[in-house]
């Protein structure tokens, strides 16, 4: 992926990168809007205004991405105003009737005024039809999507209320063994799902999304190989590209030399403080527990998280974000902090931490997660074994392959009970460390190697810059 000497070459490619308005699209999609630069591409980047707000408030962006010529910024609305909260469920509530007409509309007008004209646009699903469609969450979810109508025509959807939700679902290929109903999307859940708007809207976007010339997504081969091949069997230009943050520092340090590092891409104002507490615990003794940028709790169900942690004995750095436990004017958050005050000496508490660093402390001997993919690779990359407590989206699929597949974690799913916490924070941590400790070590090797030059994930996206080349000829 040499740089072009821009004098003897054509113009290079410009691609326009466009993710939803949500801090685990931007980090990963930001990242590849970092990559393509390198090769000499030009790359626009359009984010909401009031994300971008928050990108130059928290982030020294304007200085980092200084050094690409082809790079710039652009701002569009996300529908909402300004000073709307965006607490709570707030995107899933007003993405379909309030943001996305007028994102849409508003991304049009960038498109058609895009100078020189943007070749290619690559965007999370819905918006418009990309020529290259990239996929932020995971392969084993976009397969699950794509596969619904196949489980709904044998029968296996829907789900009786009153039956086990253990059952198996033989129907998706590559999943027959191990996917149950507890494992599908929530929207599977519902006796009416035949009906659910919303589950026709994922369906049809995720089908859609495969009729784009080539489909990008943040995995290694050696990750997720058999769904990989499933997938090629409706898409055959896949290219696996992940991790992307692991890539880019492979690319970075061949550019720039080892002290280069990428831009953090934080949209809330990150607590340093507690790598300075990680920093007085023994190596692999503390748990980092974390739901991501969206989740919200209910107030009985931290309250549980807490006693589980304190039973276990085992120290914990806890993220609390802003407005995500539910209850006017952030008394939700209070009962959090009275519980915190109560064992200072057992845990630590921020409002957003710096999670890849966390996560890369030799501290840190378990993560407790929601399983956002960004998070989930974030652990694998590390090597840091996993405690699953899957909410929405793709969540549910991958808590499943973490603990069943991968075997590098356990899978708390459905139940927010103190002694179940207390339970599997004993097993990660102390009782069967070693196991996990071995089994997510051997995926981690995987994993990095295949972002090193030669490895799958580095020739991958070598392959994907040069087909960018020739479709913008
Ligand atoms: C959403 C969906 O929920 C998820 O299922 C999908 O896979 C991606 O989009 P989110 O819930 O925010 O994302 O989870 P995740 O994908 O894990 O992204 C969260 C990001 O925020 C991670 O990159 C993580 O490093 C970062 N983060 C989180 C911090 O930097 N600090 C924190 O304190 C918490």
């Amino acid at each position: 992926m040499e740089e072009q000497d821009r004098s003897s070459q054509p113009r290079p490619p410009h691609v326009l990168i466009f993710p939803l308005p949500l801090q685990g699209h931007i980090n990963t999609m930001i990242k590849l809007a970092e990559l393509l630069p390198i090769a000499g591409f030009k790359l626009t980047f359009l984010n909401s205004h009031h994300n971008h707000k928050r990108l130059v408030k928290f982030n020294n962006i304007a200085a980092h991405f200084e050094r690409y010529p082809g790079f710039e910024f652009k701002t569009i609305t996300d529908g909402l105003p300004l000073d709307h909260p965006r607490s709570g469920s707030w995107f899933l509530d007003m993405f379909e009737e309030t943001m996305e007409p007028k994102m849409k509309q508003s991304l049009r007008e960038v498109l058609v005024n895009s100078s020189p004209p943007a070749l290619l646009l690559m965007l999370q699903r819905r918006l418009e039809s990309p020529l290259l469609f990239f996929c932020t969450s995971s392969p084993c979810s976009f397969w699950v999507y794509y596969s619904i109508p196949d489980i709904i025509q044998v029968g296996e959807l829907p789900i009786n209320g009153t039956e086990d939700m253990d059952r198996l679902i033989t129907t998706v290929p590559g999943m027959e063994t191990y996917l149950r109903c507890r494992d599908l999307p929530t929207f599977c859940r519902k006796l009416d799902i035949e009906d659910s708007i919303y589950m026709k809207l994922v369906v049809e976007q995720t089908r859609k999304s495969l009729q784009a010339d080539a489909l990008i997504l943040n995995t290694a081969e050696e990750l997720d190989e058999p769904i990989l091949s499933q997938i090629r069997t409706k898409c055959p230009r896949v290219y696996a590209v992940g991790r992307l943050h692991a890539q880019l520092n492979t690319r970075l340090n061949a550019k720039h030399g080892e002290s280069c590092d990428h831009i953090s891409n934080t949209l809330w104002e990150v607590d340093k403080s507690c790598i300075f507490w990680l920093n007085k615990q023994p190596n692999r003794s503390v748990i980092y527990v974390s739901f991501g940028s969206i989740m919200s709790m209910s107030r009985e169900q931290p309250v549980e998280l807490w006693y589980g942690l304190l039973n276990s004995k085992t120290k914990f750095l806890l993220v609390v974000r802003p407005n995500s436990v539910i209850g006017k004017d952030g008394e939700g958050e209070d009962v959090v902090m009275e519980l915190m005050e109560k064992s200072k000496d057992r845990g630590y508490i921020v409002n957003w931490a710096p999670q890849e660093a966390v996560l890369n402390h030799p501290a840190i001997g378990g993560f407790f997660t929601h399983n956002g993919w960004n998070s989930t690779l974030e652990s694998v990359v590390p090597g840091v074994p996993m405690i699953c407590w899957p909410q929405f989206a793709d969540q549910h699929v991958n808590s499943r392959v973490v603990s069943e597949v991968w075997k590098i974690g356990l899978d708390m799913k459905d139940v927010c009970d103190s002694k179940i916490v207390e339970k599997m924070v004993n097993d990660v941590m102390v009782d069967r460390k070693e196991e996990f400790a071995k089994s997510a070590s051997e995926m981690a090797k995987v994993t990095n190697q295949s972002v090193n030059v030669g490895g799958s994930s580095y020739s991958n996206l070598d392959c994907l810059v040069e087909d960018i080349r020739i479709m913008s000829l």
